[in-house]
């Protein structure tokens, strides 16, 4: 095909060698399948970041490191500077995700570099060499759900294990492949410790999975992998191979909340008490 003017510097960097075909556009991106001498691999453009919302992704940036205040600030604060910025930390978040993920043993297509602001990574593809479909194009028998369900648990593990989220896991950013589900789209990938939203997107990544498997393997909805496994990483106990139950949390979650009522009443009683002794105080003082 013609080359579109996004890919054209990497052809003239001889980091691919030809664009054979689009492979998908949405909102954020327009991945194409290209050849890099034998390999066919897949090329990642961003698009346009004043296309994108913008104010959305500080909540996402919150926890990333940024290097320098000024940095930090300008993003907060959404100036022209800190767009610009943004968008350089956005792209790069992803590139540095996989790589981070590969490393840990993530089942993540294997990234080959960031040129001019387009990933070139593995084309994730089916056995018959066709890019592989998402997990929500595919039929399932209970058991491949029940198996698909316990890997992609599992990847969530070994990325909270890294100190992160994927924070936009869903049916759509999963391939299939002929060795089970790959995990794909991390641009707005969250950190783990720093981030307030966190634990509320972690579960909500679990939940996706879970609704969407749940369908070939209904008792996958009594599980609560989400809760179990933030439980353990907040207690600084959670490890790649540790065993999750995904029941674990219904319990100690009533308990939880049990002690909880219980600290602010404890809490309450003091505050009066202590208030009732000034007053006392207050009252002999004035005698
Ligand atoms: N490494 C890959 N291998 C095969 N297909 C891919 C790969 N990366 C992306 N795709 C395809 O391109 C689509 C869009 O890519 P994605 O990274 O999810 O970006 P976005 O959802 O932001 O547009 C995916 O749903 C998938 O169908
Ligand atoms: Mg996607």
């Amino acid at each position: 095909m013609k080359t579109p003017p996004s890919l054209q510097a990497l052809i003239d960097d001889g980091v691919i060698d030809e664009v054979l075909r689009p492979l998908k556009s949405g909102k954020e991106a327009a991945v194409y399948v290209v050849r890099s001498g034998d390999d066919v691999r897949c090329a990642k453009v961003y698009k346009d970041m004043a296309q994108r919302s913008f104010k959305q992704r500080v909540q996402y940036q919150e926890g990333r490191k940024v290097r320098g205040s000024r940095e930090t600030r300008a993003i907060g604060k959404a100036t022209n500077y800190g767009r610009k910025q943004q968008e350089t930390a956005w792209k790069n978040a992803e590139v540095d995700a996989l790589y981070q993920l590969r490393d840990a043993g993530v089942r993540v297509p294997e990234p080959h570099g960031y040129y001019h602001g387009v990933l070139v990574m593995e084309l994730v593809t089916d056995a018959e060499g066709f890019s592989a479909p998402r997990l929500g194009e595919v039929e399932l028998t209970p058991e491949q759900a029940r198996e698909f369900h316990r890997v992609l648990v599992r990847q969530v593990v070994l990325m909270l294990c890294c100190g992160l989220i994927h924070g936009d896991l869903s049916e759509y950013n999963v391939l299939v492949d002929p060795s089970g589900p790959v995990v794909i789209d991390f641009p707005q990938v969250v950190s783990a410790a720093g981030n307030n939203a966190a634990r509320t997107m972690l579960l909500r990544d679990v939940n996706n999975l879970t609704a969407s498997l749940g369908r070939w393997a209904p008792e996958l909805f009594d599980t609560w992998y989400g809760e179990e496994m933030w439980a353990l990483f907040e207690a600084g106990e959670l490890r790649p191979d540790s065993e999750l139950t995904g029941r674990f949390v219904h319990d100690t979650r009533r308990v939880d909340l049990a002690s909880v009522r219980d600290a602010i009443n404890d809490a309450r009683e003091l505050a009066l008490i202590r208030q009732q002794g000034r007053e006392a105080r207050d009252a002999d003082d004035g005698d």
